[in-house]
């Protein structure tokens, strides 16, 4: 992230804020007082979903500086001048990130809502620890709430992930 961190003035209701997202440092223009999903969203960041917005579901999990973060919990201001990592940063339907191989391998994904944040937890959780047990997966998965599944496959998922970065 180049630039530095100050004190942000609204104009009009608005303010100007440099967010490093997916790599890439982002001008936002965002609305005083406005959530960090929204803003994410209205940018064309869509990975981030919105469940319940009240900071109970995992649907809109994001790594802030790398570690998860609820951005409906998060204003849009308080990621001024740092690192965003949404979905869109990992990978892509035809150069998909190993986590996101796993989570299809597994057929850890039914309606697929809950699967980026749940995506975003993983990575964190395997950047820091590479080889984690299930008790560890389960207890990073622990916040990210899915009503399709019965969260098997995905801590299976997420346990292929580990070796295939391995591997890799
Ligand atoms: S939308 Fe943020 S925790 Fe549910
Ligand atoms: S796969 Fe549908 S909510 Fe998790």
């Amino acid at each position: 992230m180049t630039k530095k961190r100050g004190v942000l003035k609204a104009v009009n209701g608005f303010i100007e804020i440099t967010v490093n997202v997916n790599g890439a440092d982002t001008a936002l223009r965002v609305k005083a007082g406005e959530y960090l999903l929204d803003a994410l969203r209205r940018h064309g960041f869509k990975g981030a979903k919105k469940g319940c917005d009240t900071g109970d579901c995992g649907s809109c999990t994001i790594l802030l500086d790398g570690k998860p973060a609820l951005s409906c919990l998060l204003f849009a201001a308080q990621a001024h001048g740092r690192k965003v990592t949404t979905i869109e940063g990992l990978g892509n339907p035809r150069r998909p990130h190993p986590i996101q191989q796993a989570f299809v391998e597994a057929g850890a994904v039914q309606c697929g809502y809950c699967i980026p944040g749940m995506i975003l937890s993983a990575k964190a959780l395997l950047d820091e620890n590479p080889d984690p047990g299930e008790a560890e997966v389960r207890r990073a998965l622990d916040g990210n709430l899915c009503r399709c599944t019965g969260y098997v496959k995905q801590v299976e998922a997420v346990l292929l992930a580990a070796k295939k970065l391995k591997q890799a």
